[in-house]
C-alpha cells in the first residue's frame, strides 16, 4: 500500500503562525506537525509516502526529511498549485499510486490511542473497496458525518450536513484501492469550487464497498486548524508524553519498533539531536530495543 500526505492550504485559520511556514511543519509540542500524520502511516506498514504541499511549502519539508531513507522510507514530494480539494491528491498522486491500493491522511491530523497500529494493520489487510475511520464527536455538523450498521458497513455519508444524521465524524484518514485514481478523475466540482473526498467515498458507497471503523472511547482524534485546537493538542501531547516516559508520533522510534531501521541507526539520529530530549530519548529507545531483543 502507498501512503500520501495531503499538508496543502494557506492556514488561514492560523495567522500570522501561517505568514512564512506551513501549517503541517508547526511545532505540536516537541516535534513538527507533519510527525503525526507521518507516524500513522509507518504504524500502517506503509514505506513508500508522497507529501503534497503548496509550491513555497515544498523545499521546507523536503528539507525536513529528505527522501526519508533515514527512517528507512521512500518519500517523495508533489504541488498542490490552488486548494481544489482534498480529492486532488489522487489526481496529483496517480503515478504514485499506479496499481496499488493507497492510505491518505490529513496533515493536520493527529490520532492517537491504544492498539491503534493493530488496527491500522488488520483493515490494511482487510481492505475491499475503502474504509474510513469515524470518531464520535459532540459537534458532527462540523465534519463529514458517517451512519454505519453493525458490521461496520457504511448506511450513509453527508458533509456537514445541518441535521447529522450520526454523531461519527469521519476523520482524516482514508483507506482506498486503486479504484480511487478513476473515480477522482469522474468527479465534478462542487459549489465551492473543490474536488471533495465525501463524493470519493460516496461512489465506494453507492457500490456497497465502503465501511467505516469506530474510533470510540479513550481514543484521541484532534486536527489542528485554530490557534486553540493547536495548543490543545500541544498540551495533550506533553500530559501524556511528562507522565509516561513515553513520546507519541516519535517516528524514529516508530520507525524502529517496524523495523525499518537498526537500532544503531536509531542510536546515530538520537546523536545528531544530542543536546535535546528528543534525541536522548532516541539513544535510549535504541538501548531498550537492543535489551528487549537480546532477552
Ligand atoms: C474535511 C472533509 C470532512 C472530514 C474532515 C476531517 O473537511 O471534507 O469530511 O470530516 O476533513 O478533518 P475540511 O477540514 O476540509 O472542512
Amino acid at each position: 500500500m502507498k501512503g500520501i500526505i495531503l499538508a496543502g492550504g494557506s492556514g488561514t485559520r492560523l495567522r500570522p503562525l501561517t505568514g512564512t511556514l506551513s501549517k503541517q511543519i508547526l511545532p505540536v509540542y516537541d516535534k513538527p506537525m507533519i510527525y503525526y500524520p507521518l507516524s500513522v502511516l509507518m504504524l500502517a506498514g506503509i514505506r513508500d509516502i508522497l507529501i503534497i504541499s503548496s509550491r513555497s511549502h515544498t523545499a521546507m519539508f523536503r528539507s525536513l526529511l529528505g527522501g526519508g531513507e533515514r527512517l528507512g522510507l521512500s518519500i517523495g514530494y508533489a504541488e498542490q498549485e490552488e486548494p481544489n480539494g482534498i480529492a486532488e491528491s489522487f489526481l496529483i498522486g496517480a503515478d504514485h499510486i499506479g496499481s496499488d491500493q493507497v492510505a491518505l491522511i490529513l496533515g493536520d491530523n493527529v490520532f492517537h490511542g491504544p492498539g491503534f497500529s493493530s488496527v491500522l494493520q488488520e483493515n490494511v489487510g482487510q481492505l475491499d473497496g475503502c474504509t474510513l475511520f469515524g470518531y464520535p464527536v459532540t459537534s458532527p455538523e462540523r465534519y463529514g458525518v458517517g451512519e454505519v450498521d453493525q458490521s461496520g458497513r457504511l448506511l450513509s455519508l453527508e458533509e456537514k450536513p445541518q441535521r447529522p444524521r450520526s454523531n461519527l465524524a469521519v476523520t482524516g484518514l482514508y483507506l482506498y484501492d486503486s479504484d480511487v485514481v478513476n473515480i477522482a478523475k469522474n468527479l465534478t466540482p462542487s459549489a465551492r469550487g473543490e474536488l471533495e473526498i465525501t463524493d470519493v467515498n460516496r461512489a465506494y458507497l453507492e457500490q456497497g464497498r465502503a465501511r467505516m471503523v469506530e474510533l470510540g472511547r479513550g481514543f484521541a482524534w484532534l486536527d489542528m486548524g485554530t490557534h486553540e485546537s493547536l495548543l490543545q493538542a500541544g498540551q495533550y501531547v506533553q500530559v501524556l508524553e511528562q507522565r509516561q516516559g513515553e513520546r507519541i508520533a516519535c517516528v524514529e522510534e516508530v520507525a524502529l519498533r517496524m523495523g525499518f531501521i537498526s537500532p544503531e541507526e536509531c542510536r546515530r539520529l538520537g546523536r545528531e539531536m544530542a543536546g535535546s530530549g528528543y534525541g536522548a530519548y532516541l539513544t535510549e529507545v535504541a538501548h531498550r530495543h537492543e535489551a528487549s531483543s537480546a532477552a
